[in-house]
């Protein structure tokens, strides 16, 4: 007796704390991660709206969706070409878009920043919308480095902040980091979880440390490559070309650098080099920064390390 007491106890505070599943979701930027998070999550049933700063760039964003999507259904739908256009115009019914955050932001289940990475605007960004958000709505971040608990710190909803850290490109890339700060409760957390689950990704639980696990083994990876480089000790595509056949990785570290973006990642080393100027592995480069400085970013400009067409 005392057993099924204590069962049915332990079963009604379980689903107490439990969240009802995220159904809206606003995701807020609308560049290379915001529209391939988006995707995703349309894709997986979601009600989504997409936010960012232009008509012009929102424009942009639903092209590239609908780009990928075209090649997911040119597999998924080899055999039958017009369930892919069905599968297509589906996927884009449940998402919208919009240059006005505040007010989307006041019915929706959670919020997903992709966002410039810069700490001062994302807390500007989370500092507005906690004020106008809906009591129950999650706020998360996918910053590539920046520590979760700071970018949360501008909001009075520690409780309901976490990270949800996506790869790219998201439509194919399987992993997400889920980061639990201090302050994370653990019904956010487990519903951040089940949400990652819900679009098909593998989630992992991380600790709101710098890089959490990938950024913190792939960036100082990369910067070796390009220190490697620097030293005159090999060219791009001989570094390329050795990490890809000697180490079966996908993408050469320059090749990568190009397709995460130039700025972001020396955003990302800056940040570190800031916050531990003498560990050699955060050290910036000059031809990063060179780079950064022409406006040479990597895929999403045409140019970086490497021309693109
Ligand atoms: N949307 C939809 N489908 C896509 C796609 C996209 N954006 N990109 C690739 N695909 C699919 C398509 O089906 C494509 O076939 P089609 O060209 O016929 O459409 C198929 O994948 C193969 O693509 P590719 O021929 O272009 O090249 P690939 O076989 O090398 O695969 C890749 C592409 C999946 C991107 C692979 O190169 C890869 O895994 N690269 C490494 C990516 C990586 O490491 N990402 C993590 C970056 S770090 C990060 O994101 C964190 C951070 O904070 C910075
Ligand atoms: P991006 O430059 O491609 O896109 C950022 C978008 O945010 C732009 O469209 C910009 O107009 C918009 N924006 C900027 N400020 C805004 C605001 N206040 N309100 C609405 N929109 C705003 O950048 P990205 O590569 O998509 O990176 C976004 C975030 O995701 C960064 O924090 C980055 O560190 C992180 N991230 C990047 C990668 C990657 O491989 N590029 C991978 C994982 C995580």
């Amino acid at each position: 007796m005392a057993f099924i007491t204590r069962q049915f106890v332990r079963s009604l505070s379980s689903s107490a704390s439990r969240q009802a599943a995220i159904k809206h979701v606003t995701i807020i930027g609308g560049g290379l991660m915001g529209a391939g998070i988006a995707q995703v999550a349309a894709t997986t049933g979601h009600s989504v709206v997409l936010v960012d700063m232009s008509e012009d760039i929102l424009k942009k964003s639903v092209k590239v969706i609908e780009n990928s999507l075209k090649r997911v259904a040119k597999k998924k739908f080899a055999e039958k070409p017009e369930d892919g256009e069905a599968f297509i115009q589906k996927v884009l019914k449940n998402c919208s878009t919009s240059t006005d955050a505040a007010s989307v932001v006041q019915s929706t289940d959670l919020v997903v920043e992709a966002i410039v990475e810069n700490l001062k605007v994302k807390q500007g960004l989370f500092g507005s919308l906690d004020k106008v958000a809906s009591e129950h709505t999650i706020f998360t971040s996918n910053t590539s480095s920046l520590p979760i608990a700071d970018i949360a710190s501008s909001t009075t909803r520690l409780d309901r902040f976490g990270g949800l850290h996506f790869f790219n490109p998201v439509p194919m890339m399987k992993l997400v980091e889920v980061i639990k700060t201090p302050s994370t409760s653990q019904k956010t957390f487990d519903t951040l979880l089940e949400f990652s689950k819900a679009l098909g990704k593998q989630p992992v639980s991380c600790k709101d440390t710098p890089g959490f696990i990938v950024n913190r083994l792939l960036v100082p990876y990369m910067m070796e490559a390009i220190r490697l480089h620097e030293r005159g000790h090999g060219s791009k595509e001989d570094i390329d070309v050795a990490m890809k056949l000697g180490a079966g990785y996908p993408m050469g570290p320059f090749e990568l650098l190009d397709y995460v973006g130039l700025d972001t990642s020396k955003f990302i080393i800056d940040g570190w080099h800031a916050m531990d100027p003498d560990n050699p592995l955060f050290a910036p480069s000059p031809m990063l920064n060179k780079l950064v400085a022409e406006g040479k970013l990597g895929k999403k400009t045409g140019e970086g390390f490497y021309k693109h067409k």
